[in-house]
């Protein structure tokens, strides 16, 4: 499938998402959204591939926000399936989805460009990123889960500031706060998600979807994480990567898993 907005490509087991509109700043429009839903969902099937890592084109965004220029003359209405559409076609699936994502955060995260990063499941920042949600300056509040995930991350009171003041944080100030998990120069930026991401495909397929969606669900409405620890763990042992796992520790060599 050819995409207009974003650009695929694949390195090995990894798999690059990248956002690409470079001339609005990477902003997100409706049809890139589309196209993310569409390749994230083709990505997370494909057993080709074992983690994404999102970035966007250029040196001076990642993704400055969603495209502002759609948002003019939309009603109550629209904005509820706006908001509905894009937590549940593209941000919802990125968080709960069965594969690592990194979010490479090249330059400015504005908006549903934080929205994006935080729905990630790491986050790795270039020192000249800068990251903030802006939306009360538009006269609107984040919608792409932006409220309740910068909370989850840097605490309530922290979010409530960033938010209400519309402030970007640098990168280094992210670190602090715990948005981002690290920074490193423009240059060390990919090799550095990659080096993160390749470590953890060494690590149990199977057994990363079962961390993800437990973790999850410290924060899901409904459920009870510990609950889910229990059955997530318990269905580990039924994998073979369990036992292989096992059997190459006792016998001191590196195991082979095979997502299985
Ligand atoms: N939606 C649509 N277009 C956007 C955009 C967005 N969120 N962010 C940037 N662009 C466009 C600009 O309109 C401009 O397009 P043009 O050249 O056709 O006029 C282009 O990207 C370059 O942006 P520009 O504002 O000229 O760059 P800058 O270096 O002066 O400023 C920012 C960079 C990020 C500070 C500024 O673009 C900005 O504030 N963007 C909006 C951030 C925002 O509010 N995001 C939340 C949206 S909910």
């Amino acid at each position: 499938m050819s995409f207009q907005n974003i650009l695929i490509q694949d390195k090995d087991r990894i798999q690059y998402i990248i956002i690409n509109r470079e001339s609005k700043l990477n902003a997100l429009n409706q049809a890139t959204l589309a196209e993310l839903h569409t390749a994230l969902t083709q990505a997370f099937s494909n057993n080709n591939v074992g983690g994404i890592i999102i970035t966007g084109a250029g040196t001076k965004a990642f993704v400055a926000g969603a495209d502002i220029s759609e948002f003019a003359g939309k009603d109550v209405d629209s904005g509820r399936r706006i908001a509905y559409d894009g937590q549940s076609n593209v941000f919802d699936v990125i968080a709960g989805g069965n594969k690592p994502v990194i979010a490479a955060v090249n330059g400015f995260a504005l908006g549903g460009g934080l929205e994006l990063a935080m729905a990630c499941h790491i986050r790795i920042a270039s020192d000249n990123a800068k990251m903030g949600l802006p939306e009360v300056t538009l006269g609107l509040i984040p919608g792409y889960g932006g409220t309740q995930r910068l909370t989850q991350l840097v605490g309530r009171g922290k979010a409530l500031e960033m938010i209400m003041t519309a402030d970007m944080v640098t990168a280094a100030d992210a670190l602090a706060l715990g948005l981002v998990n690290h920074v490193v120069t423009q240059d060390e930026l990919l090799p550095k998600a990659e080096e993160l991401l390749n470590k953890i495909l060494t690590r149990a397929p199977l057994a990363l979807a079962a961390a993800i969606r437990a973790v999850n669900d410290a924060h899901a409405d409904g459920a009870n994480g510990f609950d889910t620890e229990i059955e997530e763990f318990a269905r580990c042992f039924g994998t073979k990567d369990f036992k292989e796992g096992v059997s190459a520790f006792l016998e001191k060599r590196k195991p082979e898993f095979k997502g299985k």
